[in-house]
């Protein structure tokens, strides 16, 4: 039995069965991962699986499970990928030619640049805009596509996506939502209006930091066909093991996003009482400048919050006082992780600053430990 197909259901009711094959005496609820570059194809090279490039039965069901949680009950396509990168590579260069014309955001993930280098190199051009206060907006005249990231990385700004992705249909541009930050249940981007929702699953989808995966999905079939074709194309294709490692994690994502949730807003509030801590955001934090705008187009905040320390130093102390906090990149894992965003030169963020992306710990450890680890920066 799969929920997408079997009416209403809550977001946990729906994550643990999402995907999965009707039930077959003797076999697994999740059946293993399927390892073949090739399978048994006699005469004419038809049916669902040919080559190991084009399909593979373990991202069949990744791609249904994720689809469910996508657009609950919604007939879309999904097509999975090595990395959140090929995902995001496989909207942008399937749909763009010389001469095309895509908005992209000024303030979004920091290898988004590298695509737009290449983008120009090939005859596109890039116009770009901060998140915040709807700004792409000016710029959709002439646009074949409007990129949206939302809440962007690490400003934690967010857009009205529905309100973008009207007058980006408007003026004949199509829409792609990179819903990193966010997850399938933070927010559902098909539903605000977005032709493609994009995301690195490496984050908080899968969330336990132990794998790369990305994924696309769309209502239009034809626009899925171009992004699987795409990917063929460029062979960046998930493992096998990747993709099962992925579907199973998928049964807890309603578990980690809430506790994640309630961590991140645990730690914004214990922030907000601090002296030494400027530039907070938290798009779940009343009087935050997301907040009004989140609240009425997102399902859960999201476990990320963002703040300045005084300087570089007071940042690397605290985060080389945190115990219970990893000092690594990346985000959304079921265990606590910080960095100092600006050791990689790629943002536009003040030295100090820090995004911290909350785990599953006990809400009063790991407040305690901020905490902690403040007062000793304080006193040194
Ligand atoms: C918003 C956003 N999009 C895309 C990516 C790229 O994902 P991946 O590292 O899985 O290629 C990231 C990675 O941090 C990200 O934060």
């Amino acid at each position: 039995m799969s929920t997408g197909t079997h009416g209403p259901a809550g977001d946990g009711t729906r994550a643990v069965r999402a995907g999965l094959p009707d039930p077959v005496t003797y076999e697994p609820p999740l059946p293993g991962p399927v390892f073949a570059a090739h399978y048994h194809l006699p005469g004419e090279p038809t049916g669902p699986y040919t080559y190991g490039r084009d399909s593979n039965p373990t991202w069949t069901l990744l791609e249904r499970a994720v689809g469910e949680l996508e657009a609950p009950g919604e007939p879309v396509e999904t097509v999975c990928f090595a990395s959140g990168m090929a995902a995001l590579s496989a909207v942008l260069f399937s749909q763009l030619k010389a001469g095309d014309t895509v908005v992209m955001p000024s303030d979004g993930y920091q290898a988004l640049p590298l695509a737009y280098e290449r983008l120009r190199a090939y005859g596109v051009t890039v116009r770009t805009a901060p998140t915040a206060d709807d700004a792409q907006l000016s710029l959709l005249q002439g646009a074949r596509l409007l990129w949206i990231e939302s809440p962007s990385n690490p400003g934690l700004d967010v857009c009205d996506i529905q309100r973008l992705a009207d007058a980006a249909h408007r003026a004949g541009a199509l829409v792609a939502v990179d819903n990193t930050l966010a997850t399938p249940l933070g927010q559902r981007p098909l539903r605000l209006g977005a032709d493609f929702s994009v995301a690195s699953d490496t984050k908080g989808t899968t969330g336990h930091g132990d794998l790369l995966l990305g994924h696309v999905t769309c209502r239009d079939p034809a626009l899925a066909e171009e992004v699987r074709r795409w990917r063929k194309v460029v062979g960046a294709i998930p493992g096998p093991m990747e993709a099962w490692l992925a579907h199973r994690s998928l049964a807890t994502i309603q578990l980690r996003a809430d506790r994640q949730c309630a961590n991140a807003l645990a730690i914004a509030r214990a922030l907000a009482e601090r002296g030494e801590v400027s530039g907070l955001r938290y798009p779940g934090l009343p009087g935050d400048p997301s907040y009004p705008l989140a609240s009425r187009q997102m399902r859960r905040y999201g476990g990320i919050v963002s703040f300045v320390l005084p300087d570089r130093a007071y940042a690397e102390r605290f985060l080389g006082a945190l115990t219970l906090v990893d000092d690594a990149t990346s985000f959304g894992s079921v265990r606590s992780s910080a960095e100092r965003r600006g050791r990689w030169g790629g943002d536009a963020v003040p030295e100090g600053f820090i995004r911290f992306s909350a785990g599953v710990e006990d809400e009063e450890d790991l407040v305690a430990d901020v905490l902690r680890a403040l007062e000793t920066v304080a006193r040194a």
